[in-house]
């Protein structure tokens, strides 16, 4: 079994990318995933001096952990919106969503990108009764805003489902596959920098300094296309977000089918298929509220094995960042510069959809989407939510679970230090402390990483940044 998605697994892609170039650039994009790399495609041809910078290899981040469903079906989130934002709102989410279908499969077809693009249903169920009235509710709000949706009561594949409708306009694909298509068609016109680390954003007179691990770069406009922007302040994101940590399995399945499913209930369940390989999520958790990550990936290979009766051939987590009012967080935060960011677990239509709305603002059009996703915008929907995620992170800047005699805290000079000591008795010792703003580090004892619960970042065995906010390894 192999502790990586899938996606990654098969990236066999290798290129040599551009250097740093110290001229002024027009626009820097920091972060190749799904919208960094759409934003470059969207302005390879406007004339702009473009560079697109990535901290690790295109293709190995977050979007390869994605279960890279293009749908959306997504549970309840129609029926939330409503509630709390109006009928209005949920219908122009939807639109937003329907947009950014149209726009990846207009650009895959029209460039013929070789990436496993295909239909493929959605269906929206539930396993317990209690919740009939949720999918209800779901597929009347879907058929008002025009689509058809199809009643059912089981789904393609045997999985306990009690009642279901799919729909049709929906798409999964392979996303690395993706990324790297339109880096074939982009590198041309964009400087496409790999493995570069940006430290630090400067404001200076009109422009912005971008401090990076080899020098200096400027730029007029500045997008952070980062899953969790490393520049900006607690009080500004933290108050509107969490982190969410979900578990993958893959194996090989009897049979190719062409659907995806997920069904309404707290305790996700999520299905799609690739070739003859089954995809499953389960065992999504706030990381705050479960710190201890190697029960987790236990469980999910437990109710994998238990619901298909197969051991994975891959094992992965995946982290989301959820926001409280439910919608993603796109646009400009400060003059010229822009973050996209907040998908809730729907990185593929929303990081579409945030390549769009910045490219359009980057080029002063207009976009009728970028109100309703507006980083500015004050909603009090999420204030409770907001205090319950305060609460988490104290908890998790007191706490951190060491439970093994190879996992344990040694302190130095009045400084705390993680250990480890792996399978041939080497010894690796970090700080305990995140560099970013300073939670308990936990160890992932089955992706051998430091995790910090806080925010997301992600470290080696070493202290080795491998996925910010950070933008440090640990000292
Ligand atoms: Fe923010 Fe660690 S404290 S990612």
């Amino acid at each position: 079994m192999k502790n990586k998605s899938i996606w990654s697994s098969e990236n066999k892609q290798t290129r040599k990318m551009n250097q740093v170039s110290c001229e002024e650039s027009d626009i820097v994009i920091i972060g190749g995933g799904i919208t960094g790399v759409t934003l470059s495609y969207l302005l390879k041809d406007s004339n702009k001096k473009v560079i697109l910078v990535d901290q690790g290899i295109i293709g190995n981040n977050v979007t390869s952990r994605s279960t890279a469903k293009i749908s959306f079906i997504q549970r309840d989130i129609y029926q939330k919106l409503e509630k709390t934002l109006g009928y209005d709102t949920a219908k122009k989410y939807y639109e937003s969503q329907v947009l950014a279908i149209d726009i990846i499969k207009g650009i895959i077809d029209d460039n013929r990108i070789k990436c496993d693009l295909e239909k493929s249903n959605s269906y929206l169920f539930t396993t317990l009764k209690s919740k009939e009235n949720t999918i209800k509710k779901e597929k009347e709000l879907l058929t008002s805003f025009g689509r058809e949706c199809i009643e059912t009561d089981q789904l393609p594949i045997d999985f306990s489902c009690i009642k279901a409708f799919y729909t049709e306009g929906n798409y999964t694909f392979h996303p690395v596959k993706y990324l790297n298509g339109i880096i074939d068609l982009v590198k041309d016109n964009i400087n496409v920098v790999e493995n570069l680390l940006v430290e630090e954003i400067r404001p200076e007179k009109s422009r912005y300094l971008l401090k990076t691990s080899e020098g200096i770069i400027k730029a007029k406009q500045v997008v952070v296309a980062n899953q969790y922007p490393f520049f900006i302040k607690p009080g500004f994101i933290p108050f509107k977000n969490y982190i969410q940590r979900e578990y993958v399995n893959a194996a090989k399945y009897k049979k190719e089918l062409h659907f995806n499913a997920i069904n309404v209930e707290k305790e996700l369940h999520s299905i799609r298929f690739y070739k003859d390989y089954i995809i499953y999520v389960s065992n999504n958790h706030r990381v705050t509220n479960q710190l201890d990550t190697k029960d987790n990936y236990q469980k999910s290979r437990d109710d994998f094995y238990r619901l298909f009766k197969l051991n994975p051939d891959y094992n992965w987590l995946n982290q989301d960042l959820m926001t409280n009012d439910h919608l993603p967080i796109i646009g400009e935060v400060k003059k010229n510069l822009y973050i996209a960011t907040g998908y809730n677990a729907w990185g593929m239509t929303n990081g579409i959809l945030g390549a769009k709305i910045i490219n359009d603002l980057l080029l002063k059009r207009s976009n009728s989407f970028s109100e309703l996703v507006n980083p500015n915008r004050v909603s009090i929907v999420g204030i409770t939510n907001s205090i319950i995620d305060s609460l988490s992170y104290i908890k998790s800047y007191i706490e951190a679970p060491f439970h093994n005699h190879h996992i344990y805290i040694e302190e130095e000079s009045g400084i705390k230090y993680n250990v480890y000591i792996d399978k041939k008795g080497k010894k690796h010792r970090v700080k305990r402390k995140c560099p970013h703003l300073k939670c308990n580090l936990i160890f992932n004892e089955e992706e051998l990483t430091w995790d910090c619960p806080c925010h997301g970042s992600r470290f080696d065995l070493d202290g080795n940044l491998l996925e910010g906010p950070s933008k440090k390894n640990i000292q």
